[in-house]
């Protein structure tokens, strides 16, 4: 029998968007204590720099790297130099929250905002990480989905849903143009996370009672389900959406 690999990420290079607080926070934490090197990004250099410092305080490795994702020039910069083995495209909520609104009730820069922070951004770190990955012979790319990508849901994310959908589609031609390459590309659409308010309010006992495992995600789960995803024994999965959230049944 061989022995469980502990650290199957030792000698991997993973960036993380949006990582600086929730659940890119948890997936950070979890790659490194893998043995990832984890480039800690996320809007705000402060929260880079904590969750960085909190990897190394545990022994990890890690940077803080602060850029805007939807900052096309300001992206380049960030990546450049640097060999991206495991790409983690997290970031997707906008700082407060987003706006949620009816659609025909949105304003135009508030669905052109969802778009390009959960499809442009994510076209564009592609592309800037897989050249160096093809060249390697070996990368992951993964996207933080939602279910709002598979469901209508009437709580005003509807340009939300639209964008994660294209992610999604995007990654299952990713994973066929580069699997090839030892390139492999997979969605975890997430249900409902740990944090969006306290179990004992009855809205959220409500959500919680209808989550097949009693229980909300948490960023813990996300961060193990990454893990297994780039390391060499998750390597079957290609092109795939998975969906974490706890056996929620999709329906009106
Ligand atoms: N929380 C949930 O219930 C839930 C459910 C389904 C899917 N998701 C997905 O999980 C991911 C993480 O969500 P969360 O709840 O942890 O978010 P969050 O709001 O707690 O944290 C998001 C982080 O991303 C950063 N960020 C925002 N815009 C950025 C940008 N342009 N560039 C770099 N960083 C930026 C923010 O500063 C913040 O630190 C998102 O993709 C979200 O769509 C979350």
């Amino acid at each position: 029998m061989e022995p469980y690999d502990a650290r199957p990420l030792a000698g991997r290079v993973a960036l993380v968007t949006g990582a600086g607080q929730g659940v890119g926070r948890g997936i950070a934490m979890r790659l490194a204590a893998a043995g990832a090197k984890v480039a800690v990004n996320d809007l705000s250099p402060a929260r880079a720099d904590a969750v960085a410092a909190e990897i190394r305080d545990h022994g990890g490795d890690a940077l803080g790297l602060a850029f805007d994702v939807t900052d096309a020039a300001a992206a380049e910069t960030a990546v450049n130099g640097l060999e991206i083995d495991i790409l983690v495209n997290n970031a997707g909520v906008p700082p407060g929250g987003g706006r949620p609104n009816r659609f025909a009730e949105m304003p135009p820069e508030d669905w052109q905002l969802q778009i390009d922070l959960n499809l442009a951004a994510l076209m564009r770190l592609t592309q800037l990480v897989i050249p160096g990955q093809a060249k390697r012979g070996w990368g992951r790319i993964i996207q933080i989905s939602s279910g709002a990508s598979a469901r209508g849901l009437a709580i005003g994310v509807a340009a939300y849903g639209a964008a994660k959908a294209g992610g999604e589609s995007l990654i299952r031609h990713l994973g066929v143009e580069y699997g090839p390459a030892g390139i492999t590309a997979n969605s975890l659409a997430l249900g409902l996370m740990e944090g969006v308010g306290r179990a004992g309010d009855p809205g959220v006992d409500r959500l919680i009672n209808s989550i097949p495992i009693g229980r909300l995600g948490r960023p813990d789960d996300v961060g193990e389900a990454c893990v297994w995803l780039s390391s060499e024994a998750g390597g079957l999965a290609n092109g795939q959406v998975i969906h974490l959230n706890g056996g929620t049944v999709f329906g009106r």
